[in-house]
């Protein structure tokens, strides 16, 4: 389904979660001044500013995300000298000479990328020899609870009539081992992270779901289903919704590569 302004918009108030992977991932990427860093899946780009803000003013970032309800925020309000925005996906980065970045930041978004192959092997050719990938995303090799609920929900009448067309794939440590090797990224470190996700309750929870898929998480179903899934899915939240909230176990695969 097509992103929209109002999910775009309530990414950015609604993404501590990413927020704080990034900051875990930035630390182990080692971003530092002056260099060219390519920011995959920018969204709104408030990660990317602070990409910014690390390469200081001789470096630069650039964010590409296929949303233009995203990009557009994201041109609007993060402008800076050294820093840009485009439209675009991981799968093809032909935009950009080979050898051009010295780092490649990737958080939260791989599990969107349809061709993850092509991907990594585009990471591969943009980066200069010795330059560093970052990963961070869901592991495929834990389920969380919000996969769980999704499969439930969806596999209900009348939501099993239509399957979803791009579906997240979370990597499990082995297909992530098997990519990277084929990509030439045989130089890696992979940490397995368990973080919790807290939300204040079920609507806090479907909120953040819904803003971080852009929709996604109703799968296939059309527009006017989506209430009455919501309330299904909204019920099962409840369950799990104690005086402290919702705490949510997740896994994620931490990557950091070199381009040899
Ligand atoms: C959960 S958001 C993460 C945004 C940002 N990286 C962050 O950590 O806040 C996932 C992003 O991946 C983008 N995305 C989806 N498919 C993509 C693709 N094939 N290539 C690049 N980005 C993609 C979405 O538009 C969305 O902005």
């Amino acid at each position: 389904m097509a992103d929209t302004e109002e999910l775009a918009r309530g990414y950015t108030l609604a993404n501590q979660t990413q927020q704080d992977t990034a900051t875990f991932l930035l630390k182990k990427l080692n971003i530092t001044r002056d260099m060219r860093v390519l920011d995959i899946g920018c969204g709104p780009g408030d990660i990317t500013a602070r990409i910014a803000e690390l390469v200081g003013q001789n470096g630069s970032v650039v964010g590409i995300d296929p949303s233009k309800e995203r990009i557009a925020i994201a041109i609007n309000e993060r402008a800076k000298p050294n820093i840009s925005f485009q439209e675009g996906i991981a799968e093809d980065l032909s935009q950009f000479p080979t050898n051009s970045f010295d780092a490649i930041f990737v958080n939260s978004t791989l599990h969107w990328v349809q061709d993850q192959p092509t991907a990594l092997k585009e990471f591969g050719r943009v980066l200069r020899s010795g330059g560093r990938l970052g990963i961070s995303g869901g592991s495929g090799d834990f389920v969380a609870a919000h996969e769980k609920i999704k499969a439930d929900i969806l596999s209900r009448n009348p939501y099993s009539m239509y399957p979803e067309q791009s579906p997240p794939k979370f990597l499990k440590m082995l297909e992530l081992i098997d990519l990277l090797d084929m990509a030439g990224f045989q130089e890696r470190e992979i940490i397995r992270r368990k973080i919790v996700k807290s939300a204040e309750g079920a609507d806090a929870m479907l909120n953040w779901l819904d803003t971080s898929s852009s929709g996604k998480t109703y799968g296939g179903i059309p527009l006017e289903l989506r209430p009455k899934a919501r309330e299904e899915m909204k019920r099962e939240w409840d369950k799990l919704t104690t005086k402290d909230g919702i705490q949510m176990e997740m896994e994620l695969l931490v990557t950091i590569a070199i381009r040899t």
